[in-house]
């Protein structure tokens, strides 16, 4: 089998390395002959003091590079590296990766046999399913929810604590994991810079944030209910996991929770196709994970909140 196009490549390819290797010899080898004047100075100095000899090289230093260059053209004759030529050990990684994945899957097998009778929340208690839930999230979890899962500024949740957007049940979790999410809250600048005005007071008195005005958070209870706030965050504002809608009665907030930024998510709203962030995507990961290494981040996520 040859990877080249041309046989031109494989003598070009084999013809450069020995070259280099053959060169590297001679040149050492000339360097015995050379004609040293040891112990002299030949003359140059640069600053000040600093003074050239012409001593030979260290002879340790000539053998090791000696060894070098005999250990090169012994792997070269072993291993695959001069043009096409295979070598004589026919060493090859084709197919290695697949070995390797193959026996790591015989390896896991019997553990995660053993996850799939368990509920999560025991999953969750085992030592070493959180082990390898921890081993996933950090592959595939931290870039958006923080290498400790702490989330992050700007749509990603914390996924420590126990607040959820979508409730937090395992059944919950393993869906979000597997499906994925969109959050979506629509924008709202057609009820009027005023109005958006008074219902950001409104929801910042809710947790009861620096700087609100009791006029206009009065003024923006009454918006709430006549708006379609209440369908996606709950009457009470305390989140609606069907929706996705965050509880915004506590003081968690995806996004920052001073005035502007909240004035700015109701009036642009946060979702892909408009607003001001295209940050609240959820990923699905079923298809690409499968349903058993679904389930162990699942419990591993669980456990992050439910010690
Ligand atoms: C590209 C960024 C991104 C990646 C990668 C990502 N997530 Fe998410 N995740 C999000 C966003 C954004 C949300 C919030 C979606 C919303 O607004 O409802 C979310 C939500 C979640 C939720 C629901 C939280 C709740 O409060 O209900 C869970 C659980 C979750 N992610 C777990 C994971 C796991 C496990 C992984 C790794 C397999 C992962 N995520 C990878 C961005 C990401
Ligand atoms: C269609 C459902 C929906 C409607 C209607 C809706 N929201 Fe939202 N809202 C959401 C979702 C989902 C998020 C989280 C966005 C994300 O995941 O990035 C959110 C986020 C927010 C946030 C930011 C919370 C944070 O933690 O940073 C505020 C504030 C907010 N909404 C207020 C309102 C107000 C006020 C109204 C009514 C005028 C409203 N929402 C109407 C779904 C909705």
């Amino acid at each position: 089998m040859s990877d080249f196009t041309h046989d031109f490549w494989n003598f070009y390819i084999a013809g450069v390395a020995l070259v280099g290797i053959i060169g590297c010899a001679l040149f050492l080898w000339s360097q015995g002959s050379a004609s040293y004047t040891i112990g002299k100075t030949t003359g140059h100095s640069w600053d000040e003091d600093l003074e050239e000899f012409n001593n030979p090289l260290p002879k340790w230093w000539s053998w090791m590079f000696y060894i070098t260059v005999v250990f090169s053209l012994g792997y070269l004759v072993y291993y695959p590296g001069l043009g096409s030529f295979p070598g004589l050990g026919k060493w090859t990684s084709v197919g290695q990766y697949d070995a390797e994945e193959k026996a790591a899957a015989a390896d896991y097998a019997p553990l995660y046999d053993r996850f799939k009778g368990m509920a999560i929340p025991a999953i969750a208690k085992d030592a070493k399913a959180m082990e390898m839930g921890q081993r996933l999230f950090r592959t595939y979890c931290i870039q958006c929810h923080g290498i400790d899962g702490g989330g992050k500024d700007g749509g990603f949740p914390n996924l420590t604590d126990n607040d959820w957007l979508h409730g937090g049940t395992p059944e919950r979790i393993v869906e979000t994991i597997g499906n994925g999410w969109q959050g979506v809250m629509t924008p709202h600048d057609y009820l009027g810079a005023d109005t958006v005005r008074n219902l950001a007071h409104y929801v910042r008195s809710l947790s009861n944030q620096p700087g609100v005005d009791a006029a206009r958070a009065n003024l923006g209870r009454t918006a709430w209910m006549n708006s379609d706030c209440f369908t996606c965050h709950g009457t009470d504002a305390k989140g609606n996991p069907d929706m996705g809608g965050p509880n915004l009665t506590d003081n968690i907030w995806l996004y920052k929770s001073d005035e502007a930024t909240v004035i700015d998510t109701i009036t642009n709203g946060r979702n892909l196709e408009g607003g001001t962030t295209t940050n609240n995507r959820m990923p699905a990961w079923k298809s690409f994970l499968g349903e058993d290494k679904v389930k162990l981040l699942a419990a591993y996520v669980y456990g992050l909140s439910n010690k």
